[in-house]
């Protein structure tokens, strides 16, 4: 994905921690055996994660048995991350942006991957894609996922657009123009990584996968995007009414969701 100018709210995801943790879906594990697949992961192959967030990519990465160092600077998500993963050798935690990482905690050369789930947006791309490459080993691998759900009923999703979002534009979702609009921000970011000049040309794809929320999840959800950390408590209690009012005159007792996945992985670039 292209690179997010609004580069003041990348922590805006640590006022909500809690929240983020709760209703954020994890990377499904269809994806990590893809990354495995692709970038020909081993177990214990050393991989370095980028806004590792609470975990929600460490823990399936674990699970397929590579070794993670996982930078994330979020205060409490991190504590959080830390929790989750505390007694786990395989996982080492650190603070700070990536993009200042110092060279001791992650040595150049060192990495079979640098992974990244939902976060890589928020780098600054003169830096990221470089440092990256740095890290890797020769043959090594930048993988980068996203994930982007959608109410999948349509009608549903343009009453919430218009009787629930109206202090939350940021919500607003137009499922005629959604995906469209993901597609080419994924373009755009293939063409940043190409004008860092380290990565061959990537491989890449958009899956989708359906979800099924409560209503309570779905709110949640709603609060865990980084501009939901703006509004005041009154905003929130009248949006979490409006969203619930529309579910309830919809019937919805749950609300299916498209979730759009996005994965691009590029190899590092012999020189
Ligand atoms: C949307 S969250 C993604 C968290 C998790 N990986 C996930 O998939 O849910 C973006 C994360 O990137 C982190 N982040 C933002 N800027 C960063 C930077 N420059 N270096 C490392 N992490 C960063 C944020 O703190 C946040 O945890």
């Amino acid at each position: 994905m292209k690179a997010n100018t609004r580069r003041g709210n990348r922590l805006a995801f640590d006022e909500v921690a809690a929240v983020y943790d709760q209703a954020r879906p994890g990377i499904p594990d269809h994806l990590v055996t893809t990354i495995v697949d692709i970038t020909g992961l081993a177990p214990s192959d050393p991989v370095l994660e980028v806004g590792a967030g609470t975990g929600q990519l460490t823990m399936p990465l674990r699970a397929a048995g590579v070794e993670v160092t996982a930078v994330e600077p979020g205060e409490r998500l991190r504590a959080l991350l830390s929790k989750r993963t505390a007694g786990d050798s395989g996982v080492t935690v650190l603070g700070g942006f990536f993009e200042d990482l110092p060279d001791l905690q992650a040595p150049a050369g060192t990495f079979a991957a640098v992974v990244s789930a939902n976060a890589w947006q928020w780098l600054d791309p003169s830096v990221s894609y470089t440092k990256a490459a740095d890290l890797l080993r020769p043959g090594g691998h930048l993988a980068l996922i996203w994930n982007f759900p959608i109410v999948a009923d349509t009608r549903l999703q343009h009453e919430l657009n218009k009787r629930a979002f109206g202090d939350y534009p940021d919500a607003v979702r137009d499922p005629a123009t959604h995906l469209p609009g993901l597609q080419a921000h994924a373009a755009e970011g293939r063409a940043e990584l190409a004008a860092s000049d380290r990565f061959e040309t990537p491989w890449w794809q958009f899956t989708t996968d359906t979800l099924s929320l409560s209503p309570d999840a779905y709110y949640d959800l709603l609060l865990s995007y980084a501009n939901a950390a703006v509004l005041d408590a009154a905003a929130r209690t009248d949006m979490a009414h409006r969203v619930h009012t529309v579910l309830t005159d919809h019937g919805a007792d749950t609300v299916p969701m498209l979730n759009h996945l996005y994965a691009c992985i590029a190899r590092r670039a012999d020189r």
